[in-house]
């Protein structure tokens, strides 16, 4: 019988999905909670006999979601962290692998692979449109070689370690472990470095500085329960059912199921994003009625202060729980969080329902999980633009096409959604190559009524590459 994927605030030891979560990879519907990861991402060289063989063997070091639970309960009581796995293949993954077709994952946009931006995808549900190509806006001219060549898979490992020295010793160990048992069956191509940085309330940071991860879709009752903690859920329902990031896995048996990653390594200019948000603040400060800084300016194109308060809920941060119990019912026209604000493009939070009279659930259907980890230099002013540093975004859907696409595309890259002049996402709205920007419209000091001032603002994080990858079950990756 299979798993019913509609149920949401199920528990991990719930009986009856106890057979899925050991079939089922860990990472999709918790976080594997390590600092330090290797994306170790290979194209394979092998006969499709050998790189099975070889893909069955290793299975047996992925990481299930009831081994990480597991695993997650000796930490708590006093135990060491072990070594995370995660394998992804890519659809060339599959077809290297000499997998029938009606066994690989249909998601048109896996299918293609992110490189290709000729197929057309039908991203908006309402039929007055065409179907785009390349909705992304990507450039694959800009990527590094890398993501330029073929991807047939990507192994994430993670750990932490009692110090960085241990870390940085085990995981290189891994991958030169990973290095001998590909030899002849694959070459790897690239091994991305990630690191998580925390503030000094040891909070989760991305290198603009901004609280992360703190809007996540919530699987478990438990997990809801923290949301409870810091604050509620009356305003603001975290839960999601499991086929917001689960589909059956075709390849499977009955209680087999996968999800689609969406990988993206997302360069950030932070000395150019914080000279910009200083003229915003200028600007703003000018023609507005009350002084900002760049801090609130900062806080105008993410959607929340840099310690996670919503600009929503309140004109300054100062909270110190990591509060998600808001909605923008309280700011229909935008006066306090802009439209375009990084968090309001992609978890509107009911402006689609008021604006396209459509019910919660297709919005809310829309939610991606988000797995991301920085990457790069931990400088967060460094002294020039454009340094290695950003963030290896990752999230999880069942749905690359009609959640990650469509938020990027029909929401982050949309200058005219909810209102005809609302601009792109500042933080990751790209337009295709030549097109300009329009400038977005920013609201001036909280509670300040309606003065709006034109200010463009966008080209501070740039993509270096990605692919998208299916996470079959285990039980796919051992039976080949
Ligand atoms: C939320 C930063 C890329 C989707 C956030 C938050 C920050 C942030 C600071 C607020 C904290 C939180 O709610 O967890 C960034 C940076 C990015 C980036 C610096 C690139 C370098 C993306 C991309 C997408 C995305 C490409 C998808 C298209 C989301 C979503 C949320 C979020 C869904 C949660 C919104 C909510 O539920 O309120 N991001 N992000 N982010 N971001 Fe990003």
């Amino acid at each position: 019988m299979s798993a019913n994927l509609n149920q949401t605030n199920i528990e991990i030891d719930d009986p009856n999905f106890q057979d899925v979560f050991t079939n089922l990879q860990g990472n999709i519907l918790k976080g594997h909670g390590r600092d330090h990861s290797r994306h170790v991402f290979f194209r394979f060289i092998g006969n499709s006999d050998e790189n099975c063989r070889w893909v069955e063997k290793f299975a047996s070091k992925i990481t299930s979601t009831l081994g990480q639970e597991q695993q997650t309960r000796q930490y708590k009581a006093g135990g060491r962290h072990q070594v995370f796995v995660n394998l992804m293949l890519s659809c060339s993954g599959y077809q290297a692998l000499g997998i029938k077709q009606k066994y690989w994952p249909q998601d048109l946009a896996f299918r293609s692979g992110m490189k290709d931006l000729q197929v057309r995808y039908d991203t908006v549900p309402r039929g007055d449109h065409q179907p785009k190509s390349n909705p992304l806006n990507d450039d694959v001219q800009q990527w590094e070689s890398a993501f330029r060549s073929d991807i047939d898979g990507m192994i994430l490992l993670a750990y932490a370690g009692d110090s960085p020295s241990e870390t940085d010793q085990l995981l290189a160990d891994k991958v030169t472990e990973l290095k001998n048992e590909l030899a002849g069956i694959a070459e790897i191509t690239l091994v991305q470095v990630g690191h998580v940085m925390r503030n000094d309330k040891a909070q989760v940071i991305e290198h603009f500085g901004f609280v992360d991860g703190v809007s996540n879709p919530k699987f478990f009752f438990s997990d809801l329960n923290e949301e409870f903690k810091n604050g509620g859920y009356s305003r603001n329902d975290a839960s999601a059912s499991l086929n917001t990031v689960l589909v059956k896995d075709p390849g499977g048996d009955g209680n087999s199921y996968g999800t689609y990653v969406t990988y993206r390594k997302l360069q950030q200019n932070i000395k150019g994003f914080w000279k910009k948000l200083d003229l915003l603040a200028n600007t703003l400060s000018e023609l507005g009625q009350q002084k900002v800084d760049a801090e609130y300016a900062g806080a105008l194109c993410v959607g929340r202060f840099k310690d996670g308060t919503p600009i929503s809920e309140q004109g300054n941060d100062g909270w110190s729980n990591l509060f998600n119990n808001f909605n923008y019912d309280d700011d229909v026209d935008g006066l306090r969080c802009p439209f375009h604000a990084h968090t309001r493009k992609t978890n509107p939070r009911g402006d689609t329902v008021r604006q396209f009279n459509s019910p919660p659930t297709i919005e809310q259907s829309r939610r991606i999980v988000r797995r991301g980890i920085s990457f790069g230099e931990k400088n967060l002013a460094p002294d020039s633009e454009w340094t290695e540093a950003g963030l290896l975004f990752i999230s999880l859907q069942a749905s690359i096409v009609d959640q990650f696409i469509f938020m990027q595309h029909t929401w982050c890259n949309n200058e005219g959604f909810i209102r005809k002049k609302t601009g792109i996402d500042p933080l990751v709205g790209q337009l295709a190559n030549g097109e300009t920007p329009q400038p977005q419209s920013w609201p001036g000091k909280w509670g300040n009524g309606a003065s709006k001032v034109d200010f463009e603002f966008s080209g501070f994080v740039r993509n270096l590459g990605g692919e998208y990858l299916f996470m079959p079950s285990i039980h796919f990756l051992r039976h080949l």
